[in-house]
């Protein structure tokens, strides 16, 4: 019987846990036998493995985090510790490795698979929406709806003292998170890592906002923003340069990767988890698996990469016409 194993790794994502129950699930519905691995390649390497059936994912679905736990595995970069993972895979006997992850996860994953020409599968898990071969990755939409449900609660206490806000959201190389629940919570501006706009028209802006008569403003800003200022030092730039502004600052942090999947996530993670396991069924590896138009969809691994969003800059001039 073929043995398959999965596992999940790099920064979790809600809807992590539906895609292990299907690719669990789905190995029991086609009669393999299904192992889990604990704490990403890490777990591979300490031989941290346990057979499941399909009882072991039961009441999963709805739980955000990953069940299997994560890790960025330092000793997956050395060659030493692949060959440690991969005795482990083989003394197992398992023949194939479905991984759960981000683009990091995926790089390892096209190493490993090349070193020891083992059948791997990806499924992209991560709340930054940065991979290409998919339009989205598991985790993004519960992501984004969290942030705007906290920007909405920022908005109330900021309309009540009139005061700017500044809530730094996800997002070290890629700006979906800070667009998409930018747009969605009405922020006056966004600040992302691919594009500068300068601190300039941020003042503008802000000036406007004033001047309309707006009684809060938010500005969204993702993690690796291009201004070159933190947060806190953009606040204190407004502070100086505009010193009618009561200006607060939120760091939304970890809790952002948090809570439990949204029914799209989960949906999407079923779908990907079954698609991961019939792919390899029929003969397929080194390949992550997306959807695009709705169609679940193969790609090499090899063309995986991080990638920044084309829709980006058409997002930000909305932001611009509906802050007026
Ligand atoms: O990759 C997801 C992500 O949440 C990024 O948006 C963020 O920059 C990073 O992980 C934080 O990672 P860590 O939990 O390792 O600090």
């Amino acid at each position: 019987m073929k043995r398959i194993a999965v596992l999940t790794s790099g920064g979790d994502a809600p809807g992590m846990n539906a895609a292990v129950r299907a690719v669990v699930r789905a190995c029991a519905f086609y009669n393999l036998e299904c192992f889990i691995i604990y704490k990403g390649y890490q777990g591979l390497i300490e031989n941290s493995i346990d057979k499941a059936n399909a009882r072991r994912v039961n009441n999963i679905i709805n739980k955000g985090g990953t069940i299997l736990k994560s890790a960025r595995s330092s000793d997956f970069r050395t060659s030493s510790g692949r060959k440690k993972a991969y005795n482990n895979l083989t003394k197992n006997k398992i023949k194939s490795l479905v991984v759960i992850g981000g683009d990091g996860s995926f790089n390892g994953a096209r190493i490993f698979q090349k070193e020891f020409n083992f059948p791997v599968i990806g499924i992209p898990g991560t709340i930054d929406n940065d991979i290409s071969g998919t339009q989205y990755t598991i985790g993004y939409d519960t992501a984004i709806n969290t942030v705007i449900q906290v920007i909405d609660k920022i908005r109330d206490t900021a309309i009540s003292h009139n005061r700017l806000f500044f809530i730094e959201v996800m997002g070290r190389d890629a700006g979906h998170i800070a667009l998409h629940s930018g747009i969605g919570a009405g922020a006056e501006e966004i600040l992302i890592p691919e594009e500068d706009r300068g601190l300039k028209k941020l003042l503008n802006s802000l000036k406007k906002s004033e001047k309309t008569g707006k009684a809060s403003s938010i500005v969204v800003v993702a993690e690796g923003d291009k201004t070159g200022k933190n947060v806190f030092e953009l606040a204190s730039y407004v502070e100086k340069n505009l010193p009618d502004y009561e200006v607060r600052v939120s760091v939304l942090g970890h809790m952002q990767r948090g809570g439990a999947p949204t029914c799209f996530d989960r949906v999407l993670a079923s779908r990907m988890g079954v698609f991961a396991v019939e792919s390899l069924i029929a003969g397929k590896s080194s390949v992550m698996v997306g959807i695009e138009n709705n169609q679940l969809k193969l790609t090499p691994l090899e063309n995986v990469t991080k990638i920044k969003s084309a829709t980006n800059k058409d997002l930000l001039r909305l932001t611009d016409i509906l802050s007026i």
